[in-house]
């Protein structure tokens, strides 16, 4: 697996670090707010788990899956596998995503989620990625973790093909990987 990288973009101590910067952001924004944080499945379990633990206030935990990205380019085409379970009604909510990328998948979640009446809907997102971004979308993340070049990255959660999400790093996959 380790041999199929061929950078490593971001080691863990990168992410840890500015995980806990963004934590302190975090916690101040949501103070008294008891904000619902919900995770795009599923490659945000990795940032998600250790993100939320940076934010120490009262919040509730919620998770949506939606499909679907084939391979290494974005189909454009989304749908609701799994949709939250609480109530969003007058809550702030925080969407976390592991990757900005074209941006299809967080326009069609945020427009989902809007359209449940939140008091407040804001985006953080582990890496962005502007360059890959699909022309006429305009959505801004609030809380970016890194700006990354048009690479095609995995682990820390970021699959090709369901594999190398448990890598502790992001990395940028090896040519010949894709060929497997
Ligand atoms: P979008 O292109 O912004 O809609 O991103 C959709 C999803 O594609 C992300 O949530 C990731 O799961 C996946 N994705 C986009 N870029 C990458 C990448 O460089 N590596 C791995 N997955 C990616
Ligand atoms: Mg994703």
């Amino acid at each position: 697996m380790e041999n199929d990288i061929q950078e490593i973009l971001l080691t863990e101590e990168q992410i840890q670090q500015r995980i806990r910067e963004l934590g302190e952001e975090l916690t101040k924004e949501y103070e008294g707010k008891d904000p619902v944080i919900v995770g795009v499945l599923k490659g945000v379990v990795v940032f998600y788990a250790d993100m939320i633990r940076q934010i120490k206030v009262p919040c509730q935990m919620d998770f949506m899956w939606i499909s679907s990205y084939a391979g290494t380019c974005s189909t454009g085409k989304m749908d609701v596998k799994r949709d939250v379970s609480v109530d969003l009604k007058g809550r702030h909510v925080l969407i976390l995503e592991d990757i900005y990328d074209t941006g299809n998948s967080l326009d069609f979640t945020y427009k989902h989620l809007m359209s449940k009446e939140p008091a407040s809907l804001k985006i953080c997102t582990l890496l962005d990625k502007p360059s890959g971004r699909k022309p006429g979308i305009t959505l801004q993340a609030d809380y970016v973790g890194f700006t990354i070049p048009s690479a095609f990255v995995v682990g820390y959660g970021l699959d090709f093909d369901e594999h190398y999400r448990n890598l502790p790093y992001v990395g940028v996959l090896k040519p010949e990987a894709y060929e497997k």
